[in-house]
């Protein structure tokens, strides 16, 4: 069977990470959160007191960072090592979440981080998760989907997720983040959260997770 790429774009907190490893599951492909490599990067400038706004001091710690998705067998899930420390625990705090944006507006981060992308992609058969993947990682990827929902069923959703996994915030402070990220992801310069073209857009205010994965899987099956 032809292998293809799935480029999972949209808004903050629609759910598209939860459809998109649910997708993989089912074809048999890797699941990749591009989001978490942005999440990385940002914690490691952190935790290095990197100045995000000078250059040089950015390309330094760039050279300085290798990252790796590395298998959970437990969960099944990819997680994200910087310098073969898994980070995943530390990076979905709103520390890091209310800075993320901003490193990730950095040319030299998204230059870094694409080119990671690129590779992990060339045999295809992924499932990418992102804001560019449609339109700048993978512009010839053979299925591009838009996800997008309400903003206040997004804040609730995440929220949810949140309180699960025992990070501290209110609904209030997830809808402003989420509203902020949205704003600050499709107007910056580079590779600004856009629609592609020729994607598909899926609104999943009123769907279950089970209704966009199948919306999704009824999408690939078509190609595949
Ligand atoms: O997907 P997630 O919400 O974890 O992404 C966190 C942030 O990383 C986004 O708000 C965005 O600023 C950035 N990001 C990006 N390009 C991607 C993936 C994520 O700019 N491909």
């Amino acid at each position: 069977m032809e292998k293809i790429i799935i480029a999972l774009d949209g808004h903050a907190g629609c759910g598209k990470s939860t459809t998109a490893k649910a997708v993989a599951k089912e074809l048999d492909y890797i699941f990749i959160d591009t989001g978490a490599m942005y999440r990385a990067v940002t914690y490691y400038f952190l935790s290095n007191n990197v100045d995000f706004s000078d250059a040089v001091e950015v390309e330094n710690a760039l050279k300085e960072i290798s990252l790796k998705f590395v298998l959970n067998p437990s969960s099944g899930i990819g997680e994200i090592h910087i310098n073969g420390e898994n980070v995943e625990p530390f990076i979905r705090n709103m520390e890091i979440t209310s800075r993320v944006s901003d490193v990730a507006s950095i040319k030299a981060v998204r230059v870094f981080n694409v080119a990671e992308q690129q590779k992990m992609g060339k045999e295809k058969g992924i499932v990418m998760d992102g804001r560019d993947i449609g339109t700048v990682v993978f512009p010839n990827a053979e299925l591009k989907i838009f996800m997008t929902a309400d903003v206040t069923v997004r804040a609730k959703r995440r929220l949810v997720e949140m309180e699960s996994k025992g990070v501290e915030t209110s609904l209030e402070d997830v809808e402003s983040d989420i509203r902020n990220r949205d704003h600050l992801d499709s107007t910056r310069k580079e590779s600004p959260l856009k629609k592609a073209d020729d994607a598909v857009v899926v609104d999943t205010s009123g769907l279950t997770i089970n209704q966009q994965v199948e919306s999704i899987l009824k999408l690939a099956k078509n190609i595949i």
